[in-house]
C-alpha cells in the first residue's frame, strides 16, 4: 500500500469523502489517504493528524514527494486538536484504530466539531461503543459496510450530525444499516464471531477465575444476539 496504489479498507473509506471536500484524516501515519485523494483531485484541501513522531515524519514526507504541502497540512496533535478554525473542515476520517480510542478522541474533541463535518470512522472492534457515543451525541449513521482483507473483517461506519436517533443495543451491536441489509459479507463475518466467541465461552467455563462470571454472561449475551440474528436471516 502507498499514495499511488490504498488498500481495500482505505480506498472504501476513500469512497466516503465527498468530493470537494477539506478533509481532516487524523491518526494518519503515512498519511496515504489524504495524499492519494489530492493526487486523484477528490479533495480541495486536508489536514493530516499525527500523535506520534515517526508516523508524523512520513506524513510529512509523503506529502513532501508528492509536492502537496500548499494543499496538505501536516500537524502533529492529539487527536482533534490538530483541527484549526481556518481550515474549515467538511469531513474527519479516523481509521485503523479501536472503537474506543477513536470515540475517546471524538469526545474529547468535541468542542472542535461543528457539527457539520460527515465522520468516516474505521474501527478495529470496538463498534458498539463507537455507534453508543454517536447516538448520544446526536449523529445519524448515513452508511456502514463490512469488507474482508487480509483475513480481518472490517467495519465503515459514516455519520451526521442531524438531530436525535435513538438505535437499540441489537442496532447498536451490528449496526442498524448492516442489520437492516444483512448482506452476504455481514452474515460471514458474525458467522465467524459466533464461532470464536463458543470457543471463548468453553475456555472460560474450563477457568476458575473469579472474574469469569461476569465476563461469560457477556459473552453468552452475545452468543445469543448472534445466534437470533443468523436464525432469522435464515427463517426469513
Ligand atoms: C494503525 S494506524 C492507522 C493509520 C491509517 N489511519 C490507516 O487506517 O491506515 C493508527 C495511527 O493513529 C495514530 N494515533 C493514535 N492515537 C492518536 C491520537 N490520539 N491522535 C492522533 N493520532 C493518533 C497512531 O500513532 C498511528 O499512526
Amino acid at each position: 500500500m502507498n499514495e499511488h496504489t490504498l488498500s481495500m479498507r482505505l480506498e472504501r473509506v476513500a469512497a466516503q469523502v465527498p468530493a470537494g471536500a477539506r478533509l481532516a484524516d487524523i491518526g494518519s501515519d503515512h498519511g496515504y489517504l489524504p495524499v492519494a485523494l489530492m493526487r486523484r483531485g477528490a479533495i480541495v484541501a486536508a489536514v493530516a493528524g499525527e500523535l506520534a513522531l515517526t508516523p508524523f515524519q512520513a506524513a510529512q514526507r509523503t506529502v513532501r514527494d508528492n509536492g502537496l504541502e500548499q494543499r496538505i497540512t501536516v500537524r502533529r496533535a492529539n487527536g482533534l486538536a490538530a483541527l484549526e478554525a481556518q481550515d474549515a473542515i467538511t469531513a474527519i476520517s479516523l481509521c485503523g484504530m479501536g472503537g474506543e480510542t477513536i470515540r475517546d478522541i471524538l469526545d474529547s474533541g468535541k468542542a472542535r466539531l461543528n457539527g457539520l463535518e460527515r465522520l468516516i470512522l474505521q474501527p478495529n472492534g470496538g463498534e458498539q461503543p463507537l455507534r453508543q457515543w454517536l447516538m448520544e451525541n446526536d449523529y445519524r449513521i448515513v452508511h456502514e459496510e463490512v469488507l474482508r482483507e487480509n483475513r480481518f473483517d472490517y467495519e465503515i461506519i459514516v455519520a451526521e450530525r442531524d438531530g436525535l436517533r435513538h438505535y437499540s443495543p441489537e442496532e447498536l451491536y451490528f449496526g442498524p444499516l448492516l442489520l437492516m441489509a444483512r448482506s452476504p459479507a455481514f452474515l460471514a463475518k458474525w458467522q465467524r464471531r459466533l464461532r470464536e466467541r463458543q470457543r471463548t465461552m468453553s475456555q472460560l467455563s474450563r477457568a476458575q477465575q473469579a472474574l469469569t462470571q461476569e465476563k461469560m454472561q457477556d459473552i453468552a449475551r452475545q452468543i445469543c444476539w448472534i445466534t437470533e440474528m443468523l436464525d432469522s436471516t435464515e427463517r426469513s
